[in-house]
């Protein structure tokens, strides 16, 4: 197999033969290709495309790399979920939590920062002594005993996605669409989980902007899904502001906190029991979203979740006590607000530019050997909608590098658009696709 052939018919449009497809999959994973080539490749695809037929034999491929969790000795259907990835996007440590202390079994596979997405797993690392490597077999000892655990891939569950996912984040080839479908689904079917949830952002912060590629996106892996005899049910949610109000690793672990302690709520809350209860019905345990969600609430306000994130933390050796006192997670040194250049109302913002932003304080990586600042990033002072007078604070910049405060401040005022009219609010949840149907909300 030539891969300088390979990139070079990727580059003029032309689809990759499944024999083609296999030799780059096995190169990524056993190293045998190198990073300029790969890149090369992930760049044709990222402007070529790739046909079904390629895509849905790219995520097989990517899943035979390595090993393929066996999950049958956790009682129940283990249930998956994943995001493609948004900004202020701390679904995961709300809802996993709520899911399995409603006895759902949650076995997550997440994923580190991507561009500018935060990551579940350099979340998890913000708190003291966390980890988020397990082998299988404590993976599933963990789930059985507590009913979930969130760990990234080992070295042997779908390698070719490790390797791949840590170029694209510094290649700028992260948002195309065969390439995002193969990555989350093969990583999903590996994982072993029976029933498996997907949230497809939408929006400014989105790797997907508009809704139609966005719903493109959830069909290509329900299919996927479909395929491998896996049921996938993927929402399509909104992103074009950040989700939640923190941006930041440890920032975002204390906003979960705070939601599962019942001091906060707002967007972040409601898709995290949109995706949650979804999560309840595919494992048998609630008959509809609605008695879904009315049981992932009851879990919040017994205190069910808190008490059950604290227990995934210590298992996973974390200290347990940030869910009683979020001082005990990493601090900034210095804070800092972004005034409103002028008075008016919050329109627009550019939620990636709102992400880069917490990248460029230290929250995410430019490079690949880049090493995260636990404890910076910032919170959203506003939200879409609100009206402001010049000089209020639009958000707070949490450093510990005062130099970046003044190039920070600029790329957050220019990412955040104030009009004289009142803008109209974008919805929510826009749809639920499944491989039998696409459900409109908005
Ligand atoms: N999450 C993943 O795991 N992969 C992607 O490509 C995007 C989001
Ligand atoms: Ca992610």
């Amino acid at each position: 197999m030539n891969i300088v052939d390979m990139i070079l018919r990727k580059k003029e449009g032309k689809a990759l033969t499944p024999q083609e497809i296999r030799a780059f999959a096995r190169g990524a994973a056993d190293g045998s290709i190198p990073d300029y080539q790969l890149s090369a490749l992930l760049m044709a695809i990222c402007f070529q495309g790739m046909t079904a037929e390629e895509t849905a034999c790219l995520t097989m491929e990517m899943m035979q790399s390595g090993d393929v969790a066996d999950l049958s000795a956790i009682d129940g259907v283990c249930v998956d979920k994943h995001s493609t990835g948004g900004v202020g996007d701390t679904t995961t440590l709300v809802l996993v939590p709520l899911a399995a202390a409603c006895g759902a079994k949650v076995a997550k596979l997440s994923g580190r920062g991507l561009g500018h997405t935060g990551g579940t797993l350099d979340k998890l690392e913000s708190i003291p002594g966390c980890s988020i490597e397990k082998t299988q077999a404590e993976f599933v000892r963990q789930v059985q005993e507590i009913g979930c655990a969130v760990i990234g891939q080992s070295g042997e569950i779908c390698p070719a996605d490790k390797a791949l996912y840590a170029l694209r984040d510094v290649t700028g080839t992260v948002g195309s669409i065969p390439l995002i479908a193969s990555s989350i689904v093969s990583k999903k079917l590996a994982s072993g989980a029976g029933a498996i949830v997907l949230d497809v952002k939408t929006g400014s912060g989105a790797l997907m902007q508009t809704v139609e590629e966005s719903i493109e996106l959830a069909k290509a892996m329900v299919d996927i899904g479909a395929l491998a005899g896996k049921p996938i049910l993927a929402l399509v949610t909104g992103m074009d502001q950040p989700l939640g109000t923190h941006v930041g690793n440890a920032l975002e672990v204390k906003e979960a906190i705070d939601i599962l302690a019942g001091r906060a709520g707002g967007d972040l809350l409601a898709v995290s029991l949109e995706l949650g209860s979804r999560m309840l019905v595919a494992c048998g345990i609630a008959a509809d979203v609605e008695a879904g969600k009315a049981k992932m609430r009851a879990a919040l306000e017994s205190g069910a979740g808190l008490a059950k994130l604290a227990e995934m933390i210590a298992a996973q050796g974390g200290d347990p006590r940030v869910c009683e006192d979020t001082a005990y997670l990493p601090h900034a040194a210095y804070k800092i607000s972004v005034p409103a250049p002028c008075s008016g109302y919050v329109a627009a913002m550019d939620t990636t530019q709102i992400g880069y932003c917490a990248q460029d304080l230290g929250a995410g990586r430019k490079q690949k050997t880049d090493v995260i600042d636990p404890a910076v990033g910032l919170v959203m002072d506003v939200r879409l909608g609100d009206r402001v007078q010049a000089g209020d604070s639009l958000a707070t910049l949490y450093l510990n590098k005062p130099e970046l405060a003044a190039p920070t401040i600029a790329r957050m005022q220019a990412a955040v658009t104030i009009t004289a009219e009142q803008p109209e609010l974008p919805p929510l949840l826009y749809a639920a696709v499944s491989h039998e149907e696409i459900i409109r909300y908005a």
